[in-house]
């Protein structure tokens, strides 16, 4: 449904996009990646916002939806009045407008607030409203750039809901730097790295490149740590400091954690070639 084949964009001699290729299938892609790592590049290149220097990407002529990263404009329109806007630049004919207006608004929950304006509303429901914009006229590819980023942890439950509601039949891709928001929702998930891909996985794909590399160490004791590692987290268990590390050689005389961290340590085992 969309083939994205290396993808190179550069800004500059700063390369935002080094070589980046996925072929994405129907269902929710996270998009996981450190911030600078080229997500937002990815999806402008994707919707033709921004040309790339080379590569190419297939979209089989299907629609595009699009959340940007800053979403926040027409303050002075009301909410419905956004939404009329959007839809007449999606080409949707006048008299289907109310009825898709309403339907998307329902979903993202602002129904109660399509008279009011967009200048009004709190941070989260200017994101709300980005989606509600990015699902008009049902797209059957739908880019989400970091669609949580500044929302409460009800609004994040509610997002994730919506996922489920709208995929059906479509290509969704959820942009983040936190591993929590592709957990339990996203069906594959793409680590994306200083403009490549590195990884593209399930999530329990993705925990697996921890499997075996999560340690438990006294704090004080890092001179046994060889190779490439990281150290994650500090803990404290019976009265003790430890380091949790994340290590690719064996760590002498350390306990074996148990691969509490999941995804996140297998995304840190990616990043850091662990
Ligand atoms: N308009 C721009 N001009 C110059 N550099 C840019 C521009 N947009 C992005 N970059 C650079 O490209 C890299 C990738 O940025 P971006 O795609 O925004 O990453 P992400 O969305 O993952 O945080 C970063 O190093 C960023 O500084
Ligand atoms: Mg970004």
């Amino acid at each position: 449904m969309l083939k994205i084949e290396k993808l190179h964009k550069s800004y500059k001699k700063n390369s935002a996009l080094d070589g980046f290729s996925c072929e994405l299938g129907r269902g929710i892609y996270g998009l996981l990646g450190p911030n600078g790592s080229g997500k937002t590049t990815m999806m402008r290149c994707i919707c033709g916002l921004i040309s790339c220097n080379s590569g190419s990407i297939e979209c089989g002529g299907d629609e595009i939806g699009y959340l940007p990263q800053q979403f926040g404009m027409m303050k002075a329109l009301t909410l419905y009045e956004m939404m009329e806007y959007f839809a007449t630049l999606k080409r949707i004919p006048k008299t289907e407008q109310g009825e898709e207006i309403e339907r998307c608004l329902e979903l993202v929950n602002l129904s109660d607030k399509a008279k009011s304006r967009v200048g009004s509303l709190s941070g989260g429901m200017v994101r709300r409203s980005g989606i509600a914009q990015a699902i008009l006229g049902d797209p059957s590819i739908i880019l989400f750039d970091e669609p949580t980023a500044g929302l409460d942890p009800e609004e994040r439950m509610r997002f994730k809901s919506l996922l489920k509601k709208i995929r059906d039949g479509k290509t969704i891709i959820v942009s983040t730097h936190i591993v929590s928001d592709v957990e339990a929702v996203c069906d594959s998930i793409i680590i994306i790295d200083r403009g490549r891909n590195i990884f593209t996985g399930s999530n329990g794909e993705v925990a697996e490149l921890a499997r075996g590399k999560a340690y438990l160490i006294e704090e004080g004791q890092e001179s046994r740590l060889i190779g490439n590692y990281y150290i994650k987290d500090r803990i404290s268990r019976d009265g003790k400091s430890y380091l949790y590390v994340l290590s690719d050689s064996p760590v002498h005389g350390a306990a074996r954690a148990e691969a509490e961290g999941g995804i996140e340590d297998g995304y840190l085992c990616a990043l850091k070639n662990i």
